[in-house]
């Protein structure tokens, strides 16, 4: 059973498959986190606690004369409050009435729900009545007349609890919210090290491995978006835990906006974790009876190494974030005409690009960025979603509807929340631009951003883009945001709740995309923020999946997804092969290596195909049909990194059927040796009694017929899954720079004697 209660002793045990968790409310109503990590038993773990005076730590008044080793300042919470004793980093930051920042919260109670309990207004694991359950616990501040309610989602199964939080003012005197975290964690001992996955446009998700050190850490934006700096996911580990070994927790913020992750080393060794929306440009007025949600946080724990976090996390983000009919649905491959024309484009080089596409295998054509309002650049025109007919030579719809007609399904780019100075859209309405009156809001790519915390811009927005597509027969929309938010202010906000702007955006935004998504459930939204900018679990659960990155190049794309793959599942990926000399890294690499690259995500085009030699038109065609052949595999297997880009020669993934059936292992060179030593894979996810043939993916086939590889191994060959797991295979040697292997393995029913 997933919850298991002693009411007795007032101890709250959830386990999942592979995991425990328990809280224990204690003789002082305080609710003491007692433990998270590898599959235990009911038993007490407060019983385990040491505590000891801490000079300096106070207690509190109740209990201090008796006992000096009680202090809110060591003591293991479920969610500390501010003010009150604890000097850590803590969850809550309340001023009250009075101007009185303090809050003590006491256990009052519980209940257990059927199913995963929702969120109002915001993005959360979703799950069949079977599939999961709830626990709600009740905290109260005796003196302020706050309730916090915790929730808990437990989906045993998936080795996932989700947490979320609820406050609201049961008294008359107003509160104010500084900071409202959505997870705290405490751990009593141990030696921790985090994940977290940093960078900038074009250069998502690098891979940052830090000891958790005395003092304060934190990752985090306040950027009105999840950024492209820092991604709201990341995994606490044991120190030197790795793929397959080690106690690891994932944590993934299920939120699109600003977010602090912050740990902390104190005084004695304990470790303290909270996530949450960042405070510092937060603050939350609840008056008497209101109340505020707090966006959900994803928790997974393995006690096997990052690998499996990164597998649960995965399969939560896919089957129970993700939803819609394109949750499950074959995405088809598209084409973007982005980096083929960019701005200079005409209705008639789009077709012939659709044309020539189709007869590729290419299922859907992109019109990117320029086909709107006066947009010749990035300087004008954003606000404004009508077609410039002049540049199409056409109606939208005629275009459209051309496209259509040549097979090939047709999409389309917007980005509304963006608003150019030059646009009748800001000459109508200057006042729906995000900015402070008296002052000129800083510019980013020449533009500035709509105000999404407004009802009135949502409801025009709703209202404009639904026009837009239901009057064309379109199947796909690219949803981009090409700036950061600053200047925050909203004109319909009185002065004392400025405070609420980036959350009240961000519901915003939600409410647009849940009113559009259910709109049009048949078309595929793909996310992107110039790229990786908003890549977060929150955005996935109204568009499935993301552009990764603003880099098409298969090297750099090599660790933005290495990165990505920490937290996010392949199936989410936006991956496009494009042309070389790369234009982001003028850097040349194969078609194949581009091929294979992008082939670890959602998997499109983004060149100009009427430029490619009838070699390369060739190999695509391979290269749709070895996807399309793998499809389900890819987008739905178990992913395990085998070898990292930031070491060696060369990086290995592999994507295995969880059944153990087949597998995909996908090999980049990315430093190209002479001389080099090999690469060898012990293949992971497979039986070991089961036999396995291992075939060269077609794409290379032609080049070594029937010949034993360098290194290698022959096609076809039949090898125990005992012995790949074992002992591995050898990668072929890089024949020419950046070579990219494939190679399928799959069970057979040939004898391995
Ligand atoms: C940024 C995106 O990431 C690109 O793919 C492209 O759509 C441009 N915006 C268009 O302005």
């Amino acid at each position: 059973m997933a919850i298991k209660i002693d009411d007795q002793h007032r101890i709250f045990t959830l386990h999942t498959q592979n995991s425990t968790y328990q809280m224990k409310a204690d003789a002082q109503n305080v609710l003491l986190h007692t433990y998270y990590g590898e599959k235990t038993d009911d038993s007490d773990k407060a019983l385990l606690f040491y505590q000891a005076d801490r000079g300096f730590s106070g207690n509190p008044y109740e209990i201090g004369k008796r006992d000096r080793t009680y202090s809110m300042d060591s003591l293991l919470q479920e969610y500390s409050c501010f003010g009150t004793g604890d000097y850590r980093i803590t969850s809550l930051r309340v001023q009250n009435n009075d101007g009185s920042q303090a809050a003590e919260l006491r256990y009052t109670g519980y209940r257990v729900q059927k199913g995963k309990y929702a969120i109002p207004g915001l993005p959360a694991v979703y799950a069949n009545e079977g599939e999961a359950k709830t626990l709600v616990i009740r905290l109260a501040d005796p003196y302020s007349c706050m309730e916090v309610e915790l929730y808990y989602g437990i989906l045993d199964e998936m080795d996932v609890i989700t947490r979320a939080v609820k406050i609201t003012n049961q008294g008359t005197k107003d509160i104010i919210l500084k900071k409202a975290a959505s997870m705290n964690l405490d751990w009593e001992y141990g030696d921790f090290e985090w994940l977290s996955f940093y960078g900038r446009h074009s250069m998502e998700m690098n891979f940052q491995r830090e000891g958790i050190h005395h003092g304060i850490q934190a990752i985090g934006s306040v950027r009105g978006t999840s950024s492209h700096q820092y991604n709201p996911f990341i995994i606490l580990c044991e120190k030197g835990a790795d793929e397959i070994m080690g106690s690891c927790y994932g944590f993934s913020f299920v939120y699109s906006g600003e977010f602090l992750i912050e740990a902390e080393r104190d005084q004695i060794d304990r470790t303290r974790l909270i996530c949450g929306i960042h405070p510092d440009n937060f603050s939350w007025t609840l008056h008497g009876g209101d109340t505020l949600w707090l966006p959900e946080v994803i928790m997974t724990h393995s006690g096997s190494g990052l690998g499996k976090v990164s597998r649960n996390i995965h399969k939560v983000i896919r089957e129970h974030i993700c939803r819609g009919e394109w949750k499950d649905k074959q995405r088809p491959v598209l084409i973007n005409n982005w980096e083929a024309t960019y701005f200079n484009f005409t209705g008639e080089k789009l077709i012939a690009i659709a044309k020539e596409a189709k007869k590729l295998g290419i299922e859907l054509f992109v019109m990117d960025d320029g086909w709107f309002g006066k947009r010749e650049d990035d300087s004008s025109g954003l606000g404004d979603w009508f077609p410039n007919e002049k540049k199409l030579g056409c109606t939208l719809k005629e275009l459209a509807e051309c496209i259509v007609a040549e097979g090939i399904q047709f999409g389309i780019w917007l980005e509304p929340e963006g608003i150019s100075e030059d646009s009748d859209l800001y000459r109508r309405h200057p006042d729906w631009v995000v900015g402070i009156p008296g002052r000129k809001p800083c510019l980013s790519r020449g533009q500035w951003i709509l105000d999404f915390s407004r009802k009135d811009v949502q409801d025009y927005i709703i209202e404009r883009i639904s026009e837009l597509l239901g009057g064309i027969p379109v199947t796909y929309v690219k949803w981009d945001c090409n700036r950061a938010i600053c200047d925050k202010f909203s004109r319909v906000l009185d002065s004392g709740r400025q405070g609420e702007f980036s959350h009240r955006y961000v519901l915003g935004l939600y409410r647009v995309l849940e009113e559009l998504t259910e709109k049009f459930p048949g078309i595929l939204f793909e996310g992107c923020g110039g790229g990786g900018g908003r890549f977060d679990a929150g955005l996935l659960y109204y568009i499935p999946q993301i552009w990764g990155s603003d880099t098409t190049d298969a090297i750099e794309r090599l660790s933005i997804q290495y990165g990505a793959s920490f937290g996010y599942p392949v199936s989410v990926m936006g991956t496009h092969v494009s042309t070389v000399p790369n234009h982001q890294t003028g850097r040349v690499t194969p078609l194949s290596t581009r091929g294979c690259m992008a082939m670890a995500g959602t998997f499109g085009y983004e060149l100009d195909i009427s430029k490619l030699t009838q070699e390369e038109k060739a190999e695509i065609r391979e290269q749709i049909s070895t996807f399309k052949k793998h499809y389900t595999l890819i987008q739905h297997g178990d992913y395990y990194r085998i070898s990292s880009p930031l070491e060696g020669t060369c990086t290995v993934w592999e994507i295995a059927d969880p059944s153990g059936v087949e597998t995909l292992v996908s090999a980049v060179y990315h430093h190209v040796q002479a001389n080099p030593v090999p690469v060898r894979v012990k293949v992971q996810g497979l039986k070991d009694e089961a036999n396995y043939q291992l075939f060269l993916n077609e794409n290379f086939k032609e080049k070594y017929p029937g010949k034993r590889l360098p290194y290698g191994f022959a096609s076809g060959e039949v090898i125990s899954g005992a012995s790949l797991r074992q002992f591995g295979f050898v990668v072929p040697e890089a024949v020419n720079g950046f070579q990219a292997w494939q190679i399928y393995i799959k069970e057979c029913s040939h004898s391995c004697e």
